[in-house]
């Protein structure tokens, strides 16, 4: 896969609601675009008083589209005083047609599973519906069953409306859930239930069976709608899910409390959040069910970790690598520490720290390699004994 940048340029700027707006962005170097798998995101380098940040921002048109990628993007206003967001408002306020965007290849393992044959149900909330969209378009030559079930405000914030409606036929069943909708929504009959997708809605609108899902949205929503899956039955291992915040990890401790406390004692989750009966590896399967094999978990089969001391310098530490953590910074959590993160990805470069002896290897490459002596340790194993600055 390229890891590098490439510059692509503005073709199109659509506005989908009062709040979310589409970039069409067709690359200036003459090559195709890249290979996208329906669900991934690119990274866009946005400038700001310090230079460049990155932000990530899922495909959300047909992932085979020949000329174009496109992005949809929500304005985050800064509420209480507090600033826009930098990245979105940037987009958003200053980035019009013809302009040109640095974008970093596709990444991200929240992307459909076309080896399955299973039905699909697909559940967002808010712009998180951006990935899932995508899967949607992917899915209309797959014969599957597919459940397209969308929670907005109203029909004012509601992106996509029409495109997901498009799509709908014997075998698509587009479904849209507003909380507060408006008199206009109602005499325009623009959604199909009023108030929350709950339990009852489920199971008046959707087969629950067998099923592929795949969440994104707000954390509380995607709480709620994996819980509600594994109450109707929906295996773990058929639940992926995508974080558009930080990625945090997370455990289920009202199911297995004795099992996963002591491996979440490190956890920089809010109490609230950690005692949600639900896994939030960001990007991964749901990954406590031993009947199928994750994408996360074929991902790590395939990299070879030999054993070895992990001593984390700074803080006196020490724990063995034995593979059962995805990567340094989970041996790191486990071991009771908090080092710094935020994308878990290899993206953000926030969990960098000095890698004083030994040497790792990387199942995820850095978008920006560190130097010398320095170590991601989001998407790192150790080969062998290592010694953190940590
Ligand atoms: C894998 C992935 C895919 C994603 N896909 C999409 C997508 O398809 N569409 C999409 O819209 N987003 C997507 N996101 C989210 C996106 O990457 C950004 O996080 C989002 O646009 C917000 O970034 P920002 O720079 O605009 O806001 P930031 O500058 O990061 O600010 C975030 C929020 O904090 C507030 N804030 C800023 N400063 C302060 C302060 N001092 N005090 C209090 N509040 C403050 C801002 O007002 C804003 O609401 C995705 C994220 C991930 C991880
Ligand atoms: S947490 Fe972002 S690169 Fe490691």
């Amino acid at each position: 896969m390229t890891q590098g940048f490439r510059v692509f340029r503005v073709a199109d700027k659509v506005r989908e609601s009062e709040i979310i707006t589409s970039f069409y962005l067709e690359p200036t170097d003459g090559a195709p675009v890249w290979t996208v798998k329906p669900g991934q995101y690119l990274t866009l380098r946005v400038p700001n008083a310090e230079g460049t940040i990155l932000k990530t921002y899922s495909v959300s048109c047909d992932a085979s589209e020949a000329r174009h990628h496109r992005i949809t993007v929500k304005r985050e206003a800064g509420t209480n005083g507090a600033p826009d967001g930098i990245g979105s408002s940037w987009l958003h306020d200053r980035i019009e047609i013809g302009d040109e965007i640095d974008i970093a290849a596709p990444r991200g393992t929240f992307y459909l599973n076309e080896d399955s044959s299973r039905p699909v149900l697909l559940l967002s909330g808010g712009v998180g519906l951006t990935p899932l969209v995508s899967m949607l378009h992917r899915l209309q030559a797959s014969g599957r069953d597919v459940y397209f079930l969308h929670a907005c405000e109203n029909g004012q914030v509601h992106a996509l409306r029409d495109e997901v409606l498009s799509c709908e036929n014997d075998r698509t069943r587009p479904l849209f859930v507003y909380r507060a909708p408006s008199g206009a929504d109602r005499d325009a009959g623009l959604f199909h239930a009023e108030g929350m997708i709950d339990k009852a809605f489920l199971q008046t609108h959707v087969p629950i069976g067998d099923y592929d899902a795949y969440i994104c949205g707000p954390t509380p929503f995607m709480a709620a709608m994996y819980q509600l899956l594994l109450e109707l039955g929906v295996r773990k291992s058929q639940i992926a899910y995508e974080f558009f915040g930080k990625a945090t990890t997370l455990e289920a401790l009202v199911e297995k409390p004795a099992a996963v406390a002591p491996s979440k004692a490190a956890s920089r989750a809010a109490p609230t959040i950690q005692a949600l009966t639900f896994l939030t590896d960001p990007d991964a399967w749901a990954a406590d069910d031993s009947a199928a094999e994750t994408v996360a978990e074929t991902a790590l089969k395939n990299t070879t970790a030999p054993n070895g001391d992990v001593t984390f310098r700074k803080s006196g530490a020490s724990a063995e690598w034995d593979g059962s953590a995805g990567s340094l910074l989970e041996l790191a959590e486990n071991a009771g520490l908090n080092p710094d993160f935020s994308c878990r990805a290899g993206i953000c470069n926030t969990c960098k720290c000095g890698l004083i002896a030994g040497e790792v290897e990387y199942f995820e490459d850095p978008l920006i390699p560190p130097e010398a002596g320095q170590v991601l340790i989001c998407c790192a194993r150790p080969k062998g004994a290592v010694v953190l600055d940590i």
